[in-house]
Parts: structure tokens; C-alpha cells; sequence
């Protein structure tokens, strides 16, 4: 059915008909066109444009359509209707007749499409938020049981300071906690109806758009319908808190991938999400985390694509914002696939103690202690640093860690240096000394760990 053939002689050619269609992708909005126009119906009743009655015969035959569909979305895509809008009218129409096309009196598909979209962000907003938690958990499940587990921290891929892998777990679970509420902030801001903005400058019937929204579960209405039916700032935002996340999504990745590797063998992956070579035999791939830390250039894809398309666009609504859609559907479900995906991840990972240890102790990832301890010693920061790294040349060359030089070759460099050293450079003490806030000392982060256990409700 067509919404528009009143002023046109000639029919529309069949390539521009498939081009200028929506209904391939635009009908996962189903239930929420159908919700909306329920809430329409109401309206429309409350304003004395349908009466009790008609409005009944509405709503049931509208809850008879979306019973129908819910297991069988096939029937949508098999019709040849431009939109999903045009899907429900016709179907709407064909349940109970004539009344049905008295549904979109002061309606226009301008504040229809962006209402349908504003509630389908806000459904899929809530599972994102749950799976945000989801994973965060699973990062506490390892901050716990690895919290002794001492693995070298980088800086330029290089072993820089001692850290535990739990610390490590605590660092993913602050990036999330801040895609959680960036994402709360998207949805505080979307929370607006546009629903009765027609199609640029208000309906020309008298409805209380106030209600409407609350029907819906908006906070409330939009202000001025010129705004309402061109903003699309919403969905941007979504992308571009999809892309954030998604960033640190890849980050976590990467770092697994690099744990994972033969070289630094500090964790082993579960079978479960790794896959084998079709041709070496030994291979035990992380596809996983590598689908995970390429889909997250999909959906900066999104993001760009959508800014590209709202970019100078005049007010108010044109075409081009139905390009608003593929892409936003894209990336929210490839982020909630890796959200996913990343939990599945965590739940089966082993974390291999020994290798981990051997390569903190390996790098000379305690150098700094050494500096400080000369620093308690009265020498000037800068002084300490050279002689410090001085003797990292001289542990290089004699093939040894820096707790392997004897006492005697401390004292070539300083005579300062007594016997306590080796104390003040164990692994331990590098992590205990750093009690500051934010610090990788056990106790800090058994703290953390019980902070972040009570916010996520796991106690
Ligand atoms: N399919 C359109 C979209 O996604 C719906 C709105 C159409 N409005 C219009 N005036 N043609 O944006």
C-alpha cells in the first residue's frame, strides 16, 4: 500500500521503488510502530477524533497483529509496502476496514520514524547496560581469583613496572563504568517524545503530548517539532558511546591476543573460543578476541557514516535520514555481540602464574625501586635514575635480573647500597609500596575488589 498516490498520474518506476524502500531493515521497528500507534489511537480518542469504540476496535486489532508477527517477521519482508509504517496501516486496514485509515490523522511519518527509533534505542540501551554489568562481573570473577598473580605492566610494549592481573581486571571495569554511563547519558537525553510534532510544525489537533509521551515511557514531550522530527543527535551519541566502548573493547583484545601469544604465554584460552589451522596442526587461533578487536573499525564505520549523512543537512526531515538506520542497527548489535562474546571469554580463561611471574621478574621491570631506594637514600631523583639504569647495562650484560647482582656490584655503582636492597626490589615490594589511591598495592586493590563486588551487587 502507498501512503502518498492521491497526487501522482504515473506509477513509480520498479528501481526506484526498491531504492527508496525501508521495509528490508526498517522492520525491526514492528512492535515499536505498533506500540507507538497504540498510544496514537489514545490520543486520538482523548481529542475526539475517534471515538471509545473505534478506538478499541484499533488497539485489539493492532495486538492481534503484533501477536502475529512475533514469530514470523517473514510475512513482513515478503510485501512489497515502502516502510514499516505503510506495513502496519495496510495490515491495520486490512483487519478492520476503513477505520483503520483514520489512524494517522495528525500524524506524519516524520515524528512516526523517529518516535519508532527512539524507542527501539531505548530496548536496546537497557540490554546494553545489563551486559556492560554482565561483564564487569566477569572481570571481578578473575580480579579475585588471580589476585596474586604478579604479570609485568607495559609501557611501549616494553615490561615497565610489576602490576597483578587482578589490577588488570580493575582497569577494564573503570573503562566500563564509563561506557555505562555514557551510555545512561544517551538515554537520559533520547528520552523525549517526538511523537505529535507531525511532520515539522505540530499537529493541527488538539493532543496533550505530555501524556502521550508518559504512555510511551517518556519522560516527556519534545519542545519545538521542527527540532523533534530533524534531530537525530541520539542516535550519533549511541554510535559514538558504541565506538568508545568498542575502543576499549579492541584494547582489552589486543592485550589478550599479546598475553595469548607464544611469546608472552601468560594466559591460556579456552577451546570453546579459539579455533585450529586448516593446515598446522599445533594452532590454537584467538578468533575470538580478533573478531572483537576488528569489528570495532565497523562500527567507527557507523558513527562516521551516520555524521557524514546529518552533516548541513536543512531542517527538517529528508530522505537522507533514513540512512540513519543499517548502520545504527549494525553497530549496536556487533557491540552487543562483543560485549557478549567478551564474556564468554572471561568465564573460561586460565591465567598461567609461573610465566606470568617469570616475566615480571625478567624485565627489569623493578628498576624504578632501585632509583627510589636510593632516592630514601638522600641521592637526587635524576642522580638515582642513572645509576639505576646502570645497572640494568650491567645486569644485560652479565645475563641476570636485577636481584641476581651481588652486593659488591651494587657498590660499584653506590656505595649506599647495602644489604636491603634485595628486599626493597622483590616483586612484592614494588606492589605494596604503591598504597596511594588508584595503586597496584594488594591491599589497594583487595579494597577495589570489595567496593566494586558491592556496586555489582556480588556479594
Ligand atoms: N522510511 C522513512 C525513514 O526511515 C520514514 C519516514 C518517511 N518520511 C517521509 N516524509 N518520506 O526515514
Amino acid at each position: 500500500m502507498k501512503l502518498w498516490g492521491g497526487r501522482f498520474v504515473k506509477e513509480s518506476d520498479e528501481l526506484f521503488k526498491n531504492f527508496n524502500r525501508s521495509l528490508s531493515f526498517d522492520y525491526i521497528l514492528v512492535k515499536e510502530d505498533i506500540i507507538g500507534s497504540i498510544a496514537w489511537s489514545k490520543a486520538l480518542m482523548k481529542s475526539n477524533i475517534l471515538t471509545a469504540e473505534e478506538q478499541k476496535k484499533i488497539e485489539s486489532a493492532l495486538f492481534i497483529l503484533l501477536k502475529e508477527i512475533k514469530n514470523n517477521t517473514n510475512q513482513i519482508l515478503n510485501s512489497n509496502c515502502e516502510d514499516i509504517h505503510s506495513w502496519v496501516e495496510l495490515n491495520l486496514i486490512n483487519k478492520i476496514g476503513k477505520l483503520g485509515s483514520k489512524l494517522h490523522t495528525g500524524r506524519s511519518r516524520n515524528d512516526q520514524i523517529t518516535t519508532d527509533l527512539k524507542l527501539w534505542c531505548k530496548k536496546k540501551i537497557h540490554i546494553l547496560l545489563d551486559n556492560i554489568i554482565e561483564l564487569q562481573k566477569n572481570f571481578i570473577v578473575n580480579a579475585e581469583s588471580y589476585h596474586n598473580v604478579i604479570m609485568p605492566g607495559y609501557t611501549h610494549l616494553q615490561r615497565a613496572q610489576p602490576i597483578t592481573f587482578s589490577y588488570w581486571c580493575l582497569a577494564y571495569i573503570e573503562m566500563l563504568k564509563r561506557d555505562f554511563s555514557r551510555l545512561q547519558d544517551v538515554l537520559k537525553r533520547l528520552n523525549q517524545s517526538p511523537l505529535g510534532s507531525g511532520a515539522l510544525s505540530g499537529t493541527g489537533w488538539k493532543i496533550n503530548r505530555q501524556e502521550l509521551a508518559i504512555s510511551m515511557g517518556f519522560d516527556s514531550a519534545t519542545n519545538n517539532a521542527l527540532d523533534s522530527v530533524s534531530d537525530r543527535d541520539y542516535v550519533v551519541e549511541f554510535l559514538s558511546s558504541a565506538s568508545i566502548s568498542m575502543m576499549h573493547l579492541s584494547r582489552f583484545s589486543e592485550d589478550l591476543i599479546f598475553f595469548n601469544s607464544g611469546e608472552a604465554n601468560f594466559i591460556e584460552l579456552s577451546d570453546s573460543i579459539t579455533s585450529g589451522s586448516s593446515l598446522m596442526p599445533q594452532k590454537k587461533n584467538p578468533d575470538a578476541l580478533e573478531l572483537i578487536r576488528s569489528k570495532c573499525g565497523r562500527v567507527y564505520g557507523s558513527l562516521t557514516s551516520i555524521l557524514t549523512v546529518l552533516k548541513s543537512l536543512p531542517l527538517a526531515y529528508n530522505k537522507d535520514m533514513q540512512e540513519d538506520k543499517e548502520c545504527l542497527f549494525d553497530a549496536v548489535k556487533t557491540w552487543n555481540d562483543c560485549l557478549c562474546i567478551a564474556i564468554l571469554i572471561l568465564k573460561n580463561i586460565k591465567i598461567k602464574h609461573e610465566s606470568c611471574r617469570k616475566a615480571a621478574e625478567e624485565g627489569y621491570s623493578n628498576a624504578t625501586e632501585i632509583a627510589d631506594y636510593l632516592v630514601k637514600k638522600g641521592v637526587a631523583f635524576r642522580e638515582a635514575h642513572k645509576i639505576s639504569g646502570q645497572l640494568v647495562l650491567e645486569a644485560i650484560s652479565q645475563k641476570k635480573s636485577l636481584n641476581e647482582l651481588t652486593l659488591a656490584t651494587f657498590k660499584i655503582y653506590n656505595n649506599l647500597i647495602e644489604d636491603d636492597i634485595y628486599q626493597n626490589i622483590s616483586l612484592e615490594e614494588c606492589l605494596k609500596k604503591r598504597v596511594s589511591q588508584g595503586g597496584v598495592s594488594p591491599c589497594q586493590v583487595y579494597k577495589e575488589i570489595i567496593k566494586e563486588k558491592h556496586r555489582l551487587n556480588v556479594i
